[in-house]
């Protein structure tokens, strides 16, 4: 390979839903909201609920490996595992290095990168600097969240919001031109208490005080995160387009942050774009945070949204304030997604658990008792190919 010009480009995509799925319908049986408020203020009609024996890891690891399949390579090729999450398996270690061990890999380094929902894009942006540094060749990205054991369920605000999930993306070193161009990354800490988690941390270790008060849930103020978002969400694509040497109108689709239509309407708006050039699939999943763009990522290049030659831009926003975008010249072929996705059956995948130690039960009592009530939490058909569809019941065995 020639050492002066290094290309990063997206040779691999996968994402892994959990089975069970938590509708507004349920949600209007634990707190005082209704389907129709829910779908005409964000979108949303339904979300992702993982099982009890899933986790953070389990998730990442299973839409990491159909990410790896589908670029053709093997596990031990990957040389650097970078993982977005703000619900980590532990505070140590890495949930990225239980992936390492999880997907069969002995050489990689991992960590987790902590940018709450752009955590994904600035994992990519990371990746797409160590290739082109020629510090890396295969790099293995993944966005995975499981939100829904941090949320308060007498809170409508935030409970109807949220849902769990995995996206991953393999980024390889090339000398062919095109993949991954123009980033830009943004942080706005004036935003720092708009979304936060007081609890856990060495500012509020967590106590019978901390939890009494549900300082362990997501806390968010709405109104000023969704001004922030339409603004930023905007002009950080926008920066990324221009540093890729680009106009709006070579973009042939932007995959933005899945957390309100009303936002994505608006970014489309002030683009002066229409609808058609953002991708939507927040409806079927909610709000993933850091999980959100590399599965609708996934999703549009399986569903036939992408070819060879498009120009697409992930564009994300967050806690902290955080907002990233990258804008990619599309290299792969599209058709590769589906068999990556169907290669890797989450039964297959396991990670290791400590030795004499077994957690309580994760899922929040509210919940748990919803999903408990015969025929309480649907498993749809549409669910990504592999995926046991025995996740239901497992979750009170
Ligand atoms: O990944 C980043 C994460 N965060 C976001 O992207 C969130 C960005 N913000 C938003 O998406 C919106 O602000 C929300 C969807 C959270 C809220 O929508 P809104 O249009 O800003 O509603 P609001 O907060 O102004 O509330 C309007 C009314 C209030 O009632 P009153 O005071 O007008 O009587 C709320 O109490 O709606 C009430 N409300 C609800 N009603 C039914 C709030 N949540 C609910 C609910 N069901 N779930």
């Amino acid at each position: 390979m020639n050492d002066a010009v290094r290309h990063a480009h997206v040779t691999g995509w996968g994402r892994y839903a959990p089975a069970q799925v938590l509708t507004n319908a349920d949600l209007e049986r634990m707190v005082d909201t209704s389907d129709e408020w829910i779908r005409s203020r964000t979108g949303i009609r339904e979300r992702r609920v993982a099982a009890a024996h899933e986790t953070t890891a389990s998730m990442a690891a299973v839409a990491g490996l159909r990410a790896i399949r589908t670029a053709g390579i093997e596990p031990e090729d990957i040389d650097l595992i970078l993982l977005g999450t703000l619900t980590p398996d532990y505070w140590m270690p890495s949930t990225a290095a239980l992936v390492k061990e999880a997907i069969g890999n002995t050489k990689a380094a991992a960590f987790d990168v902590m940018a709450a929902c752009s955590g994904f894009v600035y994992g990519f942006a990371t990746a797409q600097a160590y290739i082109q540094a020629g510090l890396a060749k295969h790099v293995l990205v993944i966005g995975a969240e499981l939100l829904t054991r941090f949320l308060d369920y007498t809170d409508r605000s935030t409970c109807i919001l949220f849902g769990d999930g995995a996206g991953a993306v393999v980024l390889s070193a090339s000398d062919e031109p095109g993949g991954a161009l123009g980033v830009e990354l943004t942080t706005e800490p004036r935003g720092a208490y708009m979304i936060w988690l007081p609890a856990g941390g060495s500012k509020s270790p967590p106590s019978p005080e901390t939890i009494a008060r549900g300082e362990h849930y997501v806390r968010m103020e709405g109104k000023e995160t969704y001004r922030f978002a339409t603004k930023t969400l905007a002009s950080t694509a926008l920066e990324s387009i221009r540093r890729s040497g680009l106009q709006p109108e070579d973009i042939d689709l932007f995959i933005p942050h899945q957390a309100n239509i009303r936002i994505i309407e608006a970014v489309a708006k002030g683009l002066d774009l229409p609808m058609e050039k953002m991708f939507v699939n927040l409806d079927k999943y909610g709000n993933t945070s850091a999980a959100s763009v590399p599965i609708a990522l996934a999703e549009a290049v399986n569903e036939g949204h992408v070819k060879v030659g498009d120009n697409v831009v992930i564009v994300a926003f967050g806690a902290g304030f955080t907002s990233g975008a990258v804008t990619i010249n599309w290299t792969a072929d599209p058709a590769r997604g589906i068999a990556g996705d169907a290669a890797v059956r989450p039964e297959d995948v396991s990670v290791r658990l400590p030795v004499d130690w077994d957690s309580v039960d994760p899922i929040p009592d509210a919940l748990a008792e919803l999903m408990a009530r015969p025929g309480g939490v649907e498993v749809p058909d549409d669910v990504v190919p592999g995926e046991p569809e025995r996740a239901h019941s497992e979750v009170h065995a």
